[in-house]
C-alpha cells in the first residue's frame, strides 16, 4: 500500500488530493515504476490517465466501465489476482474504499506522513499499529516517508518455511531434529507462533505456549535450578524459539515478535537466553521488563522470567 496521509487521517478532499508537495510525486513515480498499481475509479478519475511505465487496474462495480491501457476488476480478490499476473510487485494506489478492501491483503506499507491538517472528506483507514513494524524512516522537511511492515500471528506455519531462519540462526542443528522440535512444541497448549515475511519469505518467527511438568525444557530447568522451578516452572508461558535472519536485525521485528507471542493472560512468562548481557536477544528481553532469574547450571544460558500484572490467570488459553 502505498499513500500520503496528513496528521489528521486526510487522503482527499472530494476528488483531490488536498497538497501539492514539490518533490513528493517524484518519490512516488520512483516507488511505483515498473509495478502494477490497483486504484479505485474514483481515484483513476481524478489522475484521468494510465500513470506511464506502470500497469493499472481499476476497481468498479460498474461492469460498463472500460478506459483504453487500462485493466478492470470488480471485486478485490479479482483485482488482486489480476495484479500479481502483471509487472513488478501488486501497490494498492488508493483511494480509501480500495485501501479498506486490501488492508486485510496487505504485507507492506509506504506511508508518507504530510505535516499537515488540511480539509478533508477522504481518510486513510485506521490500523492496528501492533501489527506493525517501522522499518525506515525517511525525514524530510515538508513529510517523513516511513516503511512498515506486518508481522503476521499464526496459529500454525509450514515448517518447510521456518527451517531456513531456524537453520541460520540455530546454526547447529540438523532438519531432523527441527522436525522434531516443532512436532512437539507445535502441539503444546496455547501454541502460537508470529512470522514476519519480506517479499514473500520468512525472515524471522518466535514462539510460545503453555509451559508443564514432563515436557523436557521444564524438568531440565526443575532438575538444575529446584528452587526457583518451585516458583516459576509449571503452567507458565514459555517463550521457546525467537529468532530473525542477521540482514534484518535492528528493525525492531524481534521486538514484535516477543510481544505478539506474549499477548496472553499468564503471570509468569520464562524464557532462556545466552546469559551474556551484550548479546542483541538478551538485551531486548531486558528492554522489554524480563528479569534475569538465575543461572542456568552447566551451560552458557540464563533463565529470564517476566511477571504480568497481578490478578491476571495462570492459566493461558488452551
Ligand atoms: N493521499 C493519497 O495517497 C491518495 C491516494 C489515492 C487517492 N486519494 C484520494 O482518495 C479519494 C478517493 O478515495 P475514495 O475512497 O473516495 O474512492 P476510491 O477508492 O478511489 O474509488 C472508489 C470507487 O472504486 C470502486 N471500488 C472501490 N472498492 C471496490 C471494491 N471492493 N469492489 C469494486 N469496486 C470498488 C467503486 O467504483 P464504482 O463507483 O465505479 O463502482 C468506488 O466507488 C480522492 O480524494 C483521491 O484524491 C488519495
Amino acid at each position: 500500500m502505498v499513500a500520503a496521509v496528513a496528521e489528521n487521517g486526510v487522503i482527499g478532499n472530494g476528488p483531490d488530493i488536498p497538497w501539492r508537495i514539490p518533490g513528493e510525486q517524484a518519490e512516488f513515480k520512483a516507488i511505483t515504476m515498473g509495478h502494477t498499481l490497483v486504484m479505485g475509479r474514483t481515484t483513476f478519475e481524478s489522475i484521468g490517465r494510465p500513470l506511464p511505465g506502470r500497469t493499472t487496474v481499476v476497481l468498479t462495480k460498474d461492469e460498463t466501465w472500460s478506459y483504453d491501457g487500462v485493466l478492470v476488476a470488480h471485486d478485490i480478490d479479482t483485482a488482486l489476482a489480476l495484479a500479481a499476473g502483471e509487472q513488478g510487485d501488486t501497490i494498492i494506489a488508493g483511494g480509501a474504499q480500495v485501501y479498506e478492501a486490501a488492508f486485510p491483503y496487505a504485507t507492506d506499507q509506504v506511508i508518507t506522513r504530510v505535516h499537515l491538517t488540511p480539509e478533508g472528506d477522504v481518510f486513510y483507514p485506521s490500523f492496528d499499529e501492533t501489527e506493525w513494524v517501522e522499518m525506515k524512516r525517511e525525514p524530510h522537511e515538508a513529510y517523513d516517508r516511513v516503511f512498515l511492515t506486518r508481522v503476521e500471528v499464526a496459529d500454525t506455519a509450514d515448517p518447510g518455511e521456518l527451517w531456513p531462519v531456524y537453520q541460520e540462526v540455530w546454526g547447529d542443528e540438523t532438519r531432523d531434529a527441527f522436525d522434531g522440535i516443532w512436532a512437539a512444541h507445535s502441539a503444546r497448549d496455547g501454541f502460537k507462533i508470529a512470522a514476519v515475511r519480506r517479499g514473500g519469505n520468512l525472515v524471522g518467527f518466535a514462539w510460545a505456549y503453555v509451559g508443564q511438568r514432563g515436557q523436557p525444557w521444564s524438568d531440565r530447568i526443575t532438575e538444575a535450578l529446584p528452587a526457583v522451578a518451585e516458583e516459576w516452572v509449571g503452567r507458565h508461558w514459555e517463550v521457546a524459539e525467537l529468532g530473525v535472519l542477521d540482514q534484518w536485525r535492528g528493525y525492531g521485528l524481534g521486538r514484535a515478535l516477543l510481544r505478539a507471542v506474549t499477548d496472553v493472560p499468564c503471570e509468569r512468562m520464562v524464557l532462556e537466553t545466552d546469559a551474556d548481557e551484550s548479546k542483541p536477544a538478551h538485551r531486548l528481553y531486558l528492554c522489554e521488563g524480563w528479569l534475569d532469574i538465575a543461572r542456568v547450571p552447566d551451560t552458557d544460558n540464563v533463565l529470564m522470567g517476566k511477571l504480568q500484572a497481578p490478578g491476571s490467570t495462570v492459566d493461558p488459553p488452551s
